[in-house]
């Protein structure tokens, strides 16, 4: 077999989303700075409607190294980049953002390092000497710090920078973790690291973030969140699923929705008690979709004429779960069980209930996922 035909050393695994203006800048800077090394580059987009697979697909037209995975109904980082690594064939990965922020000069001595020290990882780090997080501003730089932390504790990682989102692991590393890890959110470097079966052995680099060019930033508030459902996922998660213990919270939360809309208007709004409940219930129904959408299958959210009929599915499905909950609650107290325990043992009902049922039916997996 000629060289030509040997699958390259390095996969370049550039997760996108809304980056159509840096896909050609991108590689045409990993080209000038790669000298030697036999290298790919694959994008994984997740159907960005900015048309950026089509563009990758275009340079990917012009230059062979480059290729595009497409998916379609899916959005999360950490499963784009998990992706891309599945679909290579190199015995190293790296894993770096497509907006250009990644200094992309780091890679051919990330290489170097990973190989000549053989080690598990290299990761480029903004909080090693010689590295730095560009101009952030204070809150962004306190909120990093602090999630820096607590993952460092809970999960006793002992990386400097587990949030850092570029990075290179071997195949091996890929292999030792891949089928724990828990996928959720952006921190795939942190997973991948609380996954491995052992230690591993890894050097950081520094490297100083970019300020962005073109585009925008898809880190937003719900970020915060998607991070502490990876810590729980990493902790308690062998016990009890991250999504129930999402739905359940959530659940709790819509208690206090269903709470204040009775309070209003039973005693100040003079309505009947009957009404009021009814009222209540059905805000507290779409409180909880809504918070459910968007937080607890983020990954799946429900958009457009898709979402009416999520509500509508879930509508009904707790209203069945309400009814069990209820029924389990006074068979329970009328065989003499105490009447706390009878009223949490309806509610767990309930909300296993509801969870089975929402999960399958009104946040279905989408086809071929
Ligand atoms: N496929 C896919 N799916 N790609 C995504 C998604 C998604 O749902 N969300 C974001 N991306 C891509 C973006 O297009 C970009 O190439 C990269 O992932 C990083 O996203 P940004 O939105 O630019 O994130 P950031 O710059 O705010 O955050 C960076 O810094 C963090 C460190 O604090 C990332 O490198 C994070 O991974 C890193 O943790
Ligand atoms: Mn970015």
């Amino acid at each position: 077999m000629t060289t030509e035909c040997r699958a390259p050393e390095l996969s370049i695994i550039v997760p996108t989303f809304k980056e159509v203006d840096n896909v050609r800048e991108l590689v045409r800077r990993v080209e000038a700075c790669m000298g030697d090394v036999a290298w790919e580059i694959i994008f994984v987009d997740d159907d960005s409607p900015d048309g950026t697979a089509d563009e990758a697909r275009a340079v990917g037209n012009e230059d062979t190294r480059v290729r595009c995975i497409q998916r379609i109904g899916r959005r999360g980082l950490s499963t784009a980049c998990v992706e891309g690594m599945l679909a290579s064939n190199a015995d190293y990965f790296a894993v770096m953002d497509g907006d250009l922020q990644h200094d992309e000069t780091l890679l051919p001595e990330m290489l170097r390092t990973i190989k000549a020290e053989r080690l598990d990882a290299v990761v480029g780090s903004r909080y090693v000497d010689g590295g730095g997080i560009g101009d952030w501003n204070e809150r962004r730089a306190f909120i990093s710090r602090f999630s820096t932390q607590l993952g460092e504790k809970l999960l006793k990682v002992q990386l400097k920078d587990p949030m850092s989102g570029f990075f290179m692991i071997t195949r091996e590393t890929l292999n030792l973790s891949v089928r724990n890890l828990s996928g959720i959110g952006f921190k795939i470097l942190l997973d991948i690291f609380a996954s491995a079966e052992r230690p591993l052995r890894f050097k950081e680099l520094p490297f100083t973030f970019r300020t962005r060019q073109a585009g925008e930033s898809k880190l937003d508030s719900t970020v915060a969140w998607e991070y502490v459902m990876m810590l729980l996922d990493k902790t308690v998660g062998r016990y009890v699923p991250v999504r129930f213990i999402s739905f359940s919270l959530i659940g709790g939360l819509g208690v206090f929705v269903h709470m204040a809309v009775l309070t209003l208007m039973f005693e100040f709004f003079g309505a009947g008690f009957a009404a009021g409940q009814i009222t209540a219930t059905l805000v507290a129904m779409v409180f909880n979709f809504f918070l459910n959408n968007v937080l607890t299958y983020r990954d799946r959210r429900l958009r457009g004429i898709r979402m009416l009929w999520g509500l509508l599915s879930f509508m009904i499905a707790c209203s069945v779960g309400a009814f069990a909950n209820v029924g389990i609650a006074i068979y329970l107290f009328e065989m003499d069980t105490f009447w706390v325990l009878s009223a949490i043992a309806g509610v767990l009902v309930g909300a296993v209930w509801n969870y089975a049922i929402t999960t399958v039916y009104t946040w279905n997996k989408p086809k071929g996922a």
